[in-house]
């Protein structure tokens, strides 16, 4: 209705209504290596488009004399009242698509601005105390890539407690950088060039491990933590990681479900169904195909999706089929690098708006409503 009625007198909206068009005009937005970063995937990308296509085989049923006049999308998840079950997925390098460097503390205001609370990447540009201080009242969650240094690990989750993050997402699929050709053509890692270890040179451990301050010897700092960022992390880490915090503590990357049922005896409290949006394997299952095994073997524990998500039609099927909250990454990125936290608003508020609306048409008045029996499979 705001857009209609701006719409009355001549005013069209600033941002594009459509994710096509607000791809195309964030690759002309950003520098081509931060573009090629964001946007590229693992391999020929196979497994991103798939991600995206899944959702084309599933369709809503729709229910009529429900009466849906009131929608109500809120979720209580990890301790916290949600008004819709939507976050901002780790992004890392995210600073980068932001005009001033600084697109972590732009995520943060636009997750103030909308309630859509922030999952803050370890690789951010700013440290996480200070993109915490821009969350408002909207809470926010810390994702962790836990390095080989577990001093430097607890640091960084105490650190995360400190500045009042509600919850710790532990990383599992990207302690090895995937086959990027987009990223290898032009020899483009932007964690090698510096950016986006703010909160390694922040780190009290970090630097007690260092000879130099890192304004002395930048070369040192990005040796070392190209030295202790990827732990190929066993079972047998599980429950050191879980000693770490009383905080929630969800593992992200999970699509088996042998594997979330480990992670729920090792005493986690939430798995997260993605395959990092196809960026670190090709060849793999789309997401969304991995999700009702998780959502069964996980057996009442709450699951986080994402990978694929670009509509608010996608956030209606993959809560149907059973994920208590999605995340969406790239969308909002783009958002970022069109208009900074009015971009990513935009966004947001567009893909929940466009989920909010398909409730009230399809006659689905509550989350609760969504299952499965809610969707056939289209092919
Ligand atoms: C990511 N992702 C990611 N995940 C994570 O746990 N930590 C991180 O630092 C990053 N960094 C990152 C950078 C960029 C540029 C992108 C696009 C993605 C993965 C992210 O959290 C999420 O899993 C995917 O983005 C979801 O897929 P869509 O929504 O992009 O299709």
């Amino acid at each position: 209705n705001e857009i209609y009625l701006d719409g009355l007198s001549g005013v069209v909206p600033r941002f594009p209504m459509n994710f096509a068009e607000l791809a195309d005009r964030a690759r002309a937005a950003l520098p081509s290596s931060v573009w090629s970063y964001v946007a590229g995937g693992a391999g020929d990308e196979h497994t991103q488009r798939a991600n995206v296509a899944a959702f084309e085989r599933w369709g809503l049923v729709p229910r009529m004399f429900v009466g849906a006049a009131e929608r109500d999308l809120s979720v209580e998840l990890f301790g916290m009242r949600l008004s819709a079950p939507v976050f901002m997925a780790p992004v890392g390098v995210i600073g980068l698509c932001a005009q001033d460097g600084h697109g972590d503390l732009a995520t943060a205001r636009a997750a103030a601005r909308t309630g859509v609370p922030m999952i803050s990447s370890t690789l951010s540009v700013d440290p996480m105390e200070q993109v915490a201080a821009a969350f408002g009242d909207t809470p926010g969650l810390f994702q962790l890539y836990t390095p080989t240094d577990r001093e430097l690990a607890a640091s960084l989750v105490h650190r995360a407690e400190r500045a009042g993050y509600r919850g710790i997402v532990v990383t599992l699929d990207s302690w090895v950088t995937g086959w990027r050709p987009r990223d290898l053509a032009t020899a483009n890692f932007p964690q090698l060039r510096g950016h986006c270890l703010a909160n390694y040179t922040s780190d009290p451990v970090f630097l007690a491990r260092l000879e130099r301050t890192p304004e002395e010897d930048p070369g040192a700092a990005i040796l070392l933590w190209t030295e202790i960022f990827g732990n190929p992390l066993t079972w047998s880490d599980l429950p050191w990681l879980r000693s770490l915090t009383d905080l929630p503590l969800i593992v992200k990357g999970i699509g088996h479900p042998e594997d979330v049922r480990r992670a729920k005896d090792a005493g986690v409290d939430g798995v997260y169904c993605s395959n990092h949006g196809g960026r670190q394997a090709n060849g793999g299952l789309p997401a969304l195909d991995s999700l009702p095994g998780v959502v069964e073997a996980a057996d009442g524990m709450p699951v986080l999706f994402d990978s694929g998500i670009r509509s608010g039609a996608d956030i209606v099927k993959a809560v149907a089929l059973g994920a208590s909250a999605v995340a969406v990454g790239r969308p909002y990125a783009y958002g970022l690098a069109l208009g900074g936290a009015d971009g990513i608003v935009h966004v947001l508020r567009s893909l929940l708006a466009e989920a909010d609306l398909i409730m009230a048409v399809d006659g689905y008045p509550t989350l609760a409503d969504l299952t499965p029996e809610s969707l056939r499979r289209v092919v």
